[in-house]
């Protein structure tokens, strides 16, 4: 599993995590910059259940994060469609009530480590935003992800967006 320091524990999501899940997803700026839907519990079983299948078929590998108190504080994924294609990407949130405390550059930065430990066949991850997402622009350069292009606005995406890529690490030998 990925290591995350700061007393943050990454593992992945459950069905126990639903009631926790709809809290943090009762949120305006996961509406606004996420596709996580959660406002009940059957929309909740049914983001846990996308979570669940994209681990087994090897597609998606997302991890709820916790704090030191086992308090649910957010989310980060790996998005793999094609394991042949040497290219992934990231993604990630963070619970409105434990924004601004660094928690998804430290699980980010866990997850990095972890995909490039874990698929050495990756040459590189991508990290997307649209470009008036500040945070999430201060996020990637935190986390070694550095600016890489600005991409046109195409649909679903109303406006400009910004990639942003980290590259496996040359190893020894
Ligand atoms: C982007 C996001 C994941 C950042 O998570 P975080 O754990 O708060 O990360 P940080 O603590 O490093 O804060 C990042 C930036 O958020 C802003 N920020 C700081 N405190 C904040 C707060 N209380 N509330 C909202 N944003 C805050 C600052 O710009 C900060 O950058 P800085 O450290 O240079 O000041 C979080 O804002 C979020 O979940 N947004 C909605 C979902 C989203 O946009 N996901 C990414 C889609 S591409």
């Amino acid at each position: 599993m990925p290591r995350a320091t700061g007393g943050l524990t990454l593992r992945p999501w459950r069905d126990d995590d639903a009631a926790a899940l709809i809290v943090a997803a009762d949120d305006p700026m996961l509406r606004r910059w996420t596709k996580v839907r959660a406002a009940d519990a059957d929309e909740a079983r049914e983001w846990l259940g996308v979570q669940h299948r994209g681990w087994q078929a090897g597609d998606r590998y997302s991890f709820a994060v916790l704090d030191d108190g086992q308090r649910l504080v957010a989310n980060v994924a790996l998005k793999l469609p094609d394991p042949g294609a040497g290219v992934a990407e990231v993604g990630y949130w963070t619970a409105g009530y434990a924004r601004g405390q660094g928690v998804a550059p430290r699980a980010l930065a866990a997850l990095t480590g972890w995909v490039f430990a874990t698929f050495p066949g990756l040459r590189r991850l991508d990290l997307l935003h649209q470009i008036d997402n500040t945070a999430s622009c201060r996020v990637a350069q935190k986390c070694g992800y550095p600016y890489e292009a600005t991409l046109r606005a195409e649909a679903p995406y109303p406006r400009e967006g910004h990639l942003h890529v980290r590259y496996q690490p040359v190893r020894d030998g």
